[in-house]
């Protein structure tokens, strides 16, 4: 059996002499490291080397009296170390409420037995141990907990985003038809006009205010497309992009917002779920777009690099930015501070784990100079996909 450490902290010199004569006794082999003040009683603690198992103190110290011993001692050890109250008779009192604030025992100096003190100091270290085993399973169970709420979270937002999917491909499906039709009339009413005259001018915008419609109902369609389950398939990110700016091109028209594209004319495919990437920058740019609705100067800007084995793409808006106190909550599921019935505060915890399933990373945060960047870093070849593909 290993020795048993214990760090006694008494400056009184007879109090230390008698209490390591009584350990002397002991069966077990004991060291004893005294000290004779709380400052060098710490330092001992946190001295990987020394090892210690147990700590003995006097509440009565030079530079501390009292609880407050108790409460320095209990701050700068590590939550596991069983600290015993060394005490007088007359300062009973005191010792319990020590071990009320979390000593493990109390030891009186007046009446030292060798078997009391081998006792309280082997019981010490036992029930501490059991606290912390306790301590320790209670926060796996808060985790297990957190980690299921989250997945719950997640699954009844998935849920929500299929449904609305197939609502969406449904409507999307019915007006693709009419549409079709009215173009036609309009092509046909166009061909017995002459080209310069006001009648054609006008079916002419109307054709192509058709052909825009046309064009949503078509992005609509590819969006709400459902993927098979392992659906990573070889996608060219700007594409994907490109089709979510034009599904929010309304938004981005009326509020006046100016997009920025920073896209080098050369981006490797990678491997994506391509619904699911849309649905990230569908998140982020929706997230910067709230937050420009009162800012003078819109401007977002959207940028692709290639680093290294990643690409990594920012979207960085002009809006209000998120103060700083707030900046550790945003990726927690139904955080948001917009109104009720605006958000509801998964955006970006669905954004999280969709870079994450695509071993990549999302981060957040304030630009020095206004407004917020939203990074994603991928993987340019995705780990989750056997069929690595080389990339130039
Ligand atoms: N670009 C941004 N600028 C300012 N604040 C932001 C930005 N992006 C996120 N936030 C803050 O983070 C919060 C959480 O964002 P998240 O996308 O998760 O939820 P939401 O946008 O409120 O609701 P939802 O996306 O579910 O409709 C937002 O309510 C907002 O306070
Ligand atoms: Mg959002």
């Amino acid at each position: 059996m290993k020795p048993l450490n214990i760090l006694l902290i008494e400056d009184n010199e007879a109090d230390a002499f008698y209490l390591k004569e009584i350990l002397s006794s002991s069966e077990r082999e004991i060291k004893i490291d005294r000290k004779n003040s709380l400052e060098a009683g710490i330092e001992a603690i946190n001295d990987k080397d020394k090892n210690i198992d147990v700590v003995i103190t006097d509440l009565s110290l030079p530079e501390s009296k009292g609880l407050e011993t108790f409460k320095t001692l209990m701050e700068n050890s590590p939550e596991d170390l069983p600290i015993l109250i060394l005490t007088g008779l007359n300062d009973k009192e005191l010792a319990l409420n020590a071990v009320s604030m979390g000593a493990q025992d109390y030891i009186i100096k007046d009446n030292l037995n060798p078997d009391i003190v081998q006792k309280s100091i082997s019981y010490s270290i036992s029930r501490k141990k059991g606290n912390s085993t306790i301590q320790k399973q209670k926060e796996e169970i808060e985790e297990a907990y957190k980690k299921l709420q989250d997945q719950q979270m997640q699954l009844i937002q998935t849920e929500k985003m299929s449904s609305i999917g197939t609502m969406v491909a449904g409507i999307a499906h019915e007006l693709n038809n009419p549409m079709m039709g009215i173009i036609n009339c309009v092509q046909f009413c166009m061909d017995s006009h002459a080209q310069d005259s006001r009648e054609y001018e006008y079916l002419k915008l109307a054709e192509e205010a058709t052909n825009r419609c046309i064009g949503i109902v078509k992005n609509l369609l590819t969006f709400a497309h459902k993927e098979h389950e392992d659906g990573f398939t070889e996608e060219n990110l700007q594409n994907l992009l490109e089709q979510v700016i034009m599904l929010m091109d309304y938004r981005i028209n009326s509020q006046g917002i100016n997009i920025v594209r920073n896209i080098p004319e050369y981006i490797p495919n990678i491997y994506v779920r391509s619904n699911n990437i849309k649905q990230v920058f569908l998140n982020l740019i929706t997230n910067s777009i709230d937050s420009m609705e009162e800012s003078g100067e819109k401007e977002l800007i959207i940028t692709f690099e290639r680093c290294e084995e990643n690409i990594k793409i920012s979207i960085e808006d002009s809006g209000e930015g998120i103060p700083e106190e707030l900046i550790n909550k945003i990726f927690d599921p139904f955080f948001s501070t917009k109104p009720v019935g605006k958000g509801t505060g998964l955006g970006l915890s669905i954004c999280n784990n969709i870079i994450r399933d695509h071993s990549g990373e999302l981060s957040i945060r304030n630009r020095p100079d206004g407004g917020v960047i939203s990074e994603i870093i991928l993987p340019a070849r995705s780990k989750s996909f056997e069929k690595i593909k080389e990339v130039v």
